[in-house]
């Protein structure tokens, strides 16, 4: 059966920069309380006329000369978003257009800031599955269009930013070796936007809709991020057969330092083997995993043959692990 092997990867970052200095202007907040609870410096803020979908062009034009393809090439689109274009079309519909990809399937998928890991799988699955030879796969995201600027438990954690990456099938030895997906329907109201949704019908006017932006009781999000992640890289390891000492990099979806550390902690894995960008990127929810390992895969750490292990968290609850041999 053939796998999914990721041969080409791509990110974008929105040009302004929102430092913790700039947000203690607008919030009762300090840049040492910022650095010392999450390790977050600054974000990245897409500009008034950048929208999910531009940002997911710019990083899969780059995953695509990186995989040195074609767009016609492509036989399946993928987007995780929360803060897709429209509630439809999909931003995956835009983004194949704009490519000038082939009339292949294109969709969204919904999974909060465990998008990419979830999105992923599905291409893998589609690749296994024989339904698809070449995948791309998208983490897309305008947080700063929903994130409440007055509340200082939330402000100072999004940001915005893409990451593509190209997956194809494969014979060899490479690729996704196992995916584990979870999610607890129960603990939704850690973390969501309620609004707009069916539920929350509205007016014309999106952001003037009560909950329509992002509310979190981040301490107990915390912890349960910290538990469900320490036993979802458990899980993938047991699943193939592995040791913690045979993962060469961890690269975590980046919402807080302090659960970053805790996984690794779990691991056993010093932090000279983990892939962080939260610091100077924030957590950008389903874009993060990708953003962080396009600069691990361009700046040279990730090399061939190394084991990747990748874990995401988020609203839903939802969260999972992947193992990839790169
Ligand atoms: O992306 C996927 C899901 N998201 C996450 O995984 C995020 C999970 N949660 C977190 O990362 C952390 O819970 C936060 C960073 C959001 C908060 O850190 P914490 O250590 O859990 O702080 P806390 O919520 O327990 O708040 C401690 C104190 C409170 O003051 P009092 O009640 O002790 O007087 C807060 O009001 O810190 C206060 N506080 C702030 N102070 C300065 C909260 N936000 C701020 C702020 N600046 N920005």
């Amino acid at each position: 059966m053939p796998r999914a092997r990721i041969i080409g990867t791509g990110s974008y970052l929105p040009e302004q920069v929102l430092t913790n200095h700039d947000l203690e202007e607008r919030v009762e907040t300090s840049d040492a309380w910022i650095v010392e609870r999450t390790g977050i410096r600054e974000r990245h803020i897409a500009a008034a006329t950048e929208q999910c979908s531009d940002l997911a062009i710019a990083a899969s034009r780059r995953a695509i000369a990186a995989a040195g393809i074609a767009a016609t090439e492509i036989d399946l689109v993928l987007v995780a978003s929360a803060t897709p274009d429209m509630a439809f079309p999909s931003t995956a519909c835009l983004v194949q257009q704009a490519l000038g990809c082939g009339p292949v399937p294109a969709f969204d998928l919904s999974a909060a800031c465990s998008g990419f890991v979830y999105a992923l799988t599905v291409g893998d699955q589609f690749i296994r599955g024989g339904a698809a030879k070449t995948v791309l796969v998208i983490g897309s995201e305008v947080l700063s269009r929903i994130v409440d600027w007055s509340d200082r438990t939330t402000c100072v954690l999004f940001g915005d930013g893409a990451g593509a990456v190209i997956l194809q099938a494969t014979d060899s030895g490479h690729g996704l070796l196992s995916s584990h997906l979870h999610a607890e329907g129960r603990l939704a109201d850690l973390l969501m936007v309620a609004a707009p949704g069916k539920r929350h019908p509205g007016t014309g006017e999106v952001f003037a809709i009560e909950g329509a932006l992002i509310q979190m009781r981040g301490n107990e999000t915390f912890r349960v991020a910290v538990r469900t992640l320490g036993e979802a890289v458990g899980e993938a390891l047991e699943a193939n057969n592995m040791a913690p000492e045979e993962v060469d990099w961890l690269i975590p979806h980046q919402a807080n330092i302090r659960i970053i550390e805790a996984t690794a902690k779990r691991l056993g894995l010093p932090m000279e083997q983990v892939v962080v960008n939260v610091d100077r990127v924030g957590n950008t929810s389903a874009a993060s995993i990708p953003i962080a390992l396009d600069e691990a895969v361009r700046d040279g750490r990730l090399q061939e043959g190394q084991t990747v292990l990748l874990e995401a968290f988020g609203g839903g609850l939802t969260w999972g692990a992947v193992v990839m041999r790169w």
